[in-house]
């Protein structure tokens, strides 16, 4: 083997769609998490996760919006490209915001289409049932994959009277079991299920042939996702339910600010170790350069 194939041969194999589909059936379970620029996706890497994802969730956690239906595809698509160039092993997608799909199948295909080529997406993802069925099988038919998201599905939360499970009826659980089947048959190679009650989510799981992506849908999943900020623990106060904190990143943030704070403010920071130095020589020349009467003021305009 030459030393080059060798090289090649120790470079961890990119995560493909047939990859996450071998995963459903080996039952190894897929991990997704959202990030939303290069040092993110970078670090998700490196910590072995499948899918990086770039959600509508940027909205709210990136940039200051209430929810997620304020942000625009030039936002997204911003956000994108930078976590695109931190994401080289990983599954990439992109989450398609509202507004750039729910017009028409063409839309939606020609949406889907720029976050492909404007920002390298590998798939992308839309919420929904319904019509979304159809943008679904439009996106698959132009040689997009496509990940399904429903159960609760923020992009509507109005329509469903807020941020609350789905499914938690015997009639609303058989709308989401259909609306799976139909997305499956519509040519989505995976399903984000949200806010659905354990049992109905095993039960979707079993009956699918493609991987099911839960958060907040118990662990009989076939992977789970979750928002950067809320299992870093950059976000506060109040969470979902199925938010589990797998780190207190805020906390060291402010920790790390406030001794920044401290040391600008006492002169302690910097040190010799942060500063650059001028040798004696070079100094005194310029001590010499600037002397009055050498140095005119209008040098410097
Ligand atoms: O936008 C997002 O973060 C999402 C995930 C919750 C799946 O859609």
């Amino acid at each position: 083997m030459t030393l080059e194939r060798g090289r090649e041969a120790s470079k961890p194999k990119p995560v493909s769609l047939s990859e996450l589909g071998d995963m459903k059936r080996r039952g190894q379970k897929i991990a997704m998490v959202t990030a939303y620029d290069a040092p993110s996706a970078r670090l998700a890497e490196e910590a072995g996760l499948d899918i990086v994802f770039v959600g509508d969730s940027a909205a709210n956690n990136v940039l200051g919006y209430e929810g997620t239906t304020a942000i625009s595809i030039e936002e997204m698509l911003i956000l994108a490209r930078a976590a695109r160039r931190g994401t080289h092993r990983a599954f990439f997608m992109i989450d398609m915001p509202l507004g750039t799909f729910q017009i028409s199948d063409e839309d939606a295909v020609r949406n889907a289409v720029r976050f492909v080529k404007e920002a390298g997406a590998d798939a992308v993802k839309l919420e929904g049932g319904g019509t979304s069925v159809s943008r679904a099988r439009a996106i698959v038919a132009a040689g997009i994959p496509v990940m399904g998201h429903i159960g609760l599905t923020p992009q509507s939360a109005t329509m469903l009277g807020g941020y609350r499970a789905q499914g938690r009826t015997a009639v609303k659980a058989r709308q989401l079991f259909a609306d799976a089947l139909a997305l499956q048959s519509a040519g989505c190679f995976a399903i984000v299920l949200e806010a659905v009650p354990a049992r109905v989510a095993a039960r979707i799981t079993e009956a699918l042939a493609i991987a099911t992506i839960g958060i907040g849908a118990g662990v009989e999943c076939d992977g789970q996702v979750l928002v950067w900020h809320d299992l870093l623990g950059i976000n506060q106060g109040r969470l979902p339910r199925f938010v589990k904190q797998f780190a207190a990143v805020a906390d060291e943030t402010r920790r790390g600010l406030r001794a920044y704070v401290e040391e600008v403010r006492a002169g302690t920071f910097p040190t010799e170790a942060q500063t650059y130095a001028i040798n004696d020589e070079e100094y005194a020349l310029f001590e010499s350069e600037i002397a009055p009467g050498v140095l005119a003021v209008d040098d410097w305009i």
